[in-house]
């Protein structure tokens, strides 16, 4: 590690790491949803998933071409992010440490998979938010390969609605952060409230 010294020559209290990492976050620890013809359905657990545009509303996710996810995503254009709470998290880290190529992940975490409006991607009930996505674009940036999906259809637990219909409580959500998991609260300020 390398200490900063600005011209001032008063050292900062910040440390350089030795290599530039995605060291970004809490970003979500998402489940994402997928399914083929046939009935095959599998879930991977996702860190790399990011807001990508506001209208029409896209999101990303990237996903290693070796995962079994990858080509049916790739083969159906279709994927759900389903987010879950920080009290999931030993669903999610099983989720992503096992391949749907051996395991039935619905079966075997007790998941129940229900039809949306996609064809072929179905949502985790137990998860309380969840996000339907068609892919318009991929890119292959590296050791991953980026979908670019645009959100259709948005679903939230009954409980967490408020009474105009958007989200009005939170749980603590799940998130990761350099290997780590978090759980993440909500402060109850609203965008804004700092004018008032
Ligand atoms: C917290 C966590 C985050 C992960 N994030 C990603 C990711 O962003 N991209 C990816 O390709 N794999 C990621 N993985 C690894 C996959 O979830 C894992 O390899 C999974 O078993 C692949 O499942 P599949 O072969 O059934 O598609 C992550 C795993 C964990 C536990």
């Amino acid at each position: 590690m390398t200490t900063i010294t600005p011209k001032g020559g008063i050292a900062l209290s910040k440390r350089k790491l030795s290599s530039p990492t995605t060291l970004l976050g809490p970003v979500p620890s998402a489940l994402v949803s997928c399914g083929r013809a046939g009935g095959e359905k599998n879930i991977i657990t996702l860190a790399w998933v990011g807001v990508v545009n506001s209208s029409p509303p896209m999101a990303s996710i990237s996903i290693r071409p070796s995962r079994h996810s990858h080509g049916i995503i790739k083969e159906t254009g279709e994927f759900v992010i389903n987010i879950p709470t920080a009290d999931q998290v030993l669903v999610a880290d099983r989720c992503g440490t096992v391949s749907g190529k051996k395991v039935d992940k619905f079966r075997q975490f007790n998941l129940t998979a229900i039809q949306g409006t996609l064809e072929h991607a179905p949502l985790i009930e137990e998860c309380p938010l969840n996000l339907e996505c068609r892919v318009r674009q991929t890119i292959l940036l590296g050791s991953h390969e980026m979908f670019l999906g645009q959100v259709e259809q948005v679903y939230l637990s009954g409980q967490l609605l408020n009474g105009r219909g958007r989200i009005g409580a939170h749980p603590e959500w799940l998130g990761y952060l350099g290997g780590q998991y978090f759980s993440v609260k909500s402060l109850g300020l609203s965008l804004g409230y700092s004018l008032k």
